[in-house]
């Protein structure tokens, strides 16, 4: 249960009331009293009080002060005040509790629960475990459970566990798949392995297949001798795709939709696997770098123009320039352009067409903050897809190769 400002229990504003007494005090060095009858002449006096880390020792009279000494060992005094003893500090912390602070005049021993458990009535207790269906909003401190909460609408937890949270469901639209079941809140969506690519309509909507990232990364895997599928298919490292979800494409798509189509697949599939794990996290830190890129998001039309003409190769046409600028959102702009400068060259290298550009924008005068943008993107493109990956896949990819083709007899 929270306790929300507005209903401080009494205890709690008093001490805070006391608090500010004292530190009042403190901030005017002014010492706070206590009244006092004196035993002998029965005088009601105004006397010192002690400081913190010191208890009263002799009560002041009408001609001495205060007098106060030191807390003992294992005692305790935090505030000034007029008892005549330091409290006891806490003598030994509990099962399941480590010192966090030793006592010293000052302050009492602070003892807090070991990692995994908190503090309960009294006793630490292990932190509570989110059923399948539940995510872990809050993790668990020494002091407090952990909080669970329902996983919402499009977010699912298979396990029980204490640490895990509600992670979206996989969106099958998005891997270029139909949905055979919607994801629950303990299960993940299940997809169909029939694509629903079209490979004949013009990219102009705003459903980009293949992201700008996985296609610079891809890319020179699509340049001979390599851009045979069925070889890609056999040769991929990690889980294999099925061949039959690769099937229904042949007969529509060229072999660069194919092979891409077939890497999105199998970057889906191979998520969890260790090597391959770090082209994937790679992948995905590339995407939002280049998502969040900040210049992207208020591009105009004309800023698209002066981009698609400063690509080589094959020119987008500024009619597709234009309804890709009606139907998309302005932060895609960019990403989706270059998704269609792409999808018509597909032999051509995005990085280096990337750097061209930024040749072509420079020499032309484009906006600045146009040229920043694109200037970022190639850098991330460049940074953190292309290079790192291509030898551990090629060599994947070749080593695989060469086992297939080594004679038996040998
Ligand atoms: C006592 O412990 C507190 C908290 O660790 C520290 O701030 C304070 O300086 C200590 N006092 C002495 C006298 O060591
Ligand atoms: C999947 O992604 C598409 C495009 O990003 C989006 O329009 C759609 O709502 C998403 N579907 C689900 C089930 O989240
Ligand atoms: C984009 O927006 C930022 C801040 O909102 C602004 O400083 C910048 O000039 C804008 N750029 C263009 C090309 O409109
Ligand atoms: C793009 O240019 C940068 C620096 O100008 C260079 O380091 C990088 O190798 C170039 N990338 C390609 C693919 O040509």
């Amino acid at each position: 249960m929270r306790m929300s400002a507005c209903d401080t229990p009494p205890r709690a504003a008093m001490r805070l009331r006391m608090f500010f007494v004292v530190s009042f005090a403190w901030a005017y060095h002014e010492t706070p009293r206590y009244e006092h009858h004196d035993p002998v002449t029965s005088e009601l006096l105004l006397c010192d009080q002690c400081p913190p880390g010191t208890a009263v020792e002799r009560h002041c009279t009408s001609d001495s002060v205060t007098v106060c000494s030191p807390c003992p060992e294992r005692r305790f005094a935090e505030q000034w005040h007029w008892g005549e003893s330091c409290q006891h500090c806490t003598p030994v912390c509990k099962e399941r509790q480590f010192v966090k602070r030793e006592c010293n005049a000052t302050h009492n021993r602070l003892c807090e629960c070991v990692p995994g458990y908190h503090l309960s009535v009294e006793f630490c207790v292990p932190h509570s475990v989110c059923p399948p269906g539940y995510g872990v909003s809050a993790l668990g401190t020494s002091d407090s459970d952990t909080v669970c909460e329902k996983c919402p609408r499009g977010f699912f937890s298979r396990v029980a566990s204490a640490s895990g949270p509600c992670v979206p469901h996989r969106n099958c639209s998005q891997l270029g798949m139909k949905t055979r079941n919607p994801g629950t809140a303990t299960q993940d969506t299940v997809c169909d392995r029939e694509p629903t690519i079209d490979c004949t309509r013009k990219h102009t909507d705003c459903h980009a297949d293949i992201t700008l990232c996985e296609e610079a990364m891809f890319q020179f895997l699509l340049s001979p001798p390599l851009a045979s599928v069925d070889l890609l298919l056999e040769s991929l490292p990690g889980r294999k795709v099925d061949k039959k979800s690769v099937e229904p494409l042949k007969k529509k798509c060229s072999p660069e939709q194919q092979a891409l189509y077939l890497l999105r697949l199998w970057r889906e599939q191979n998520k969890d696997q260790g090597k391959l794990y770090s082209i994937i996290q790679g992948l995905n830190h590339c995407e939002r770098k280049v998502s969040r890129c900040a210049g992207l998001k208020n591009v105009t039309l004309e800023d698209l123009l002066v981009l698609m003409d400063s690509l080589p190769g094959e020119k987008v046409s500024e009619e597709a320039v234009r309804a890709l600028a009606l139907s998309c959102p302005t932060h895609r702009h960019v990403a989706q352009l270059l998704h269609l400068w792409k999808s018509q060259n597909t032999g051509r290298d995005l990085a280096k067409a990337l750097n061209h550009s930024v040749r072509q924008l420079r020499s032309r005068n484009a906006p600045k903050t146009l040229l920043r943008a694109i200037k970022r993107i190639s850098r991330v493109i460049t940074a953190s897809t292309h290079r790192p990956y291509e030898k551990i896949l090629t060599g994947a990819l070749r080593d695989a190769s060469c086992f297939k083709t080594k004679p038996y007899n040998d």
